[in-house]
């Protein structure tokens, strides 16, 4: 049995999929109030992802990732845990709380999910906080693996596409840098192989997409899919983060989006974030989506 924690995630549901379709035994982690606002438990309602392609289904256990004893309840009967949350200012403790629960469980494998560059140090939260994690994970004695993916090429169609103005120009603060970025069912095949196949315990994979990108490269790709100008302006973080707030972000969120992109801009056109990697290549078999792929398969915006 395999727990996926995070499992409505865009890794996550993926993820589920993957490994109903290679035969496993399937749980997913949700919390009391999804699990009442998706219709209950038990079935693939509410669950989206969580239905493999032969019709087999994941069972759900309630819990949260603030309360271990819910995880340890979780745990039980299981042999490997998928780890993935969302950003959120209590993460660390959060993971902390699985990866003690996974111990106490003697579950005989860990894998989470992480952020690319955790592994090299970093002034920002969003990146420090995952390295604080894994190093957390390094230490506890749980056979493990780190998956390092990069920016998700999904935020383009999520919210650049969405931001593009009349004028065709969309805005951000990340200057010159170029980023690998990766599609999230790529991560989620790469997931789904080191938790079912030997060979990768105490392994860190950082996992890129096949190009590095400017978002002026972006906005070159993005007007030749719409068919339309369309143009990127980098402007201060102060006016991204008006913008952020403007969205609804907390300050909390709209501050450590910031700081990333304040390491991809100190990092430079070729910073790490333009690395790439032959990992999912290595793992999968085949090539990574690029940004191309994904605009092909995407209904117009
Ligand atoms: N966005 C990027 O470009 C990017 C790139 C690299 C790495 N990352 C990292 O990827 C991870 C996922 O980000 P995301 O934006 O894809 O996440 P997301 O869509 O917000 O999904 C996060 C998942 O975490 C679950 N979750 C949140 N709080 C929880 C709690 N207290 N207990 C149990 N489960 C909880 C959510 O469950 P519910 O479905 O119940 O809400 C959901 O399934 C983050 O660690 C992020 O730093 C993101």
């Amino acid at each position: 049995m395999i727990l996926v924690i995070g499992g409505r995630s865009k890794i996550g549901s993926a993820l589920v999929a993957d490994l109903l379709d290679r035969g496993e035994q399937v749980r997913v982690l949700v919390r009391a109030a999804e699990a009442d606002s998706s219709g209950g438990l038990g079935g693939s309602e509410g669950l989206g992802g969580s239905v493999g392609s032969g019709g087999a289904v994941a069972e759900t256990v309630v819990g949260d990732l603030a309360d271990e004893g819910s995880l340890v309840a979780a745990m039980d009967g299981v042999e490997k845990v998928f780890l993935l949350s969302s950003p959120h200012p209590d993460a660390v403790r959060w993971h902390r709380n699985a990866i003690d629960a996974a111990r106490r469980s003697e579950v005989g494998l860990l894998v989470r999910s992480s952020i690319l560059g955790a592994d090299r140090g970093s002034p920002a939260d969003f990146i420090n906080a995952h390295t604080e994690c894994d190093r957390y994970l390094e230490k506890s004695g749980l056979p493990f693996v780190i998956v390092r993916p990069n920016l998700f090429l999904q935020n383009i169609p999520e919210s650049t596409i969405p931001s593009i103005g009349a004028d065709g120009a969309f805005y951000g603060d990340a200057g010159e840098a170029r980023i690998s970025m990766v599609d999230t069912g790529d991560v989620a095949a790469v997931a789904a192989v080191v938790l079912t196949e030997p060979g990768h315990a105490g392994a860190g994979y950082d996992v890129t997409g096949p190009e590095a990108l400017s978002y002026a490269d972006v906005a070159a790709q993005l007007a030749e899919s719409l068919g339309r100008p369309v143009s990127y302006v980098d402007v201060p973080d102060d006016a991204v983060r008006q913008a952020l707030l403007g969205a609804g972000l907390t300050a909390w969120f709209a501050d450590a989006l910031i700081g990333l992109y304040q390491d991809y801009r100190r990092s430079g056109r070729d910073g790490y974030a333009a690395q790439v990697t032959g990992t999912i290549a290595d793992l999968t078999g085949r090539p990574p989506r690029s940004l191309a792929d994904l605009l092909a398969g995407t209904a117009p915006l």
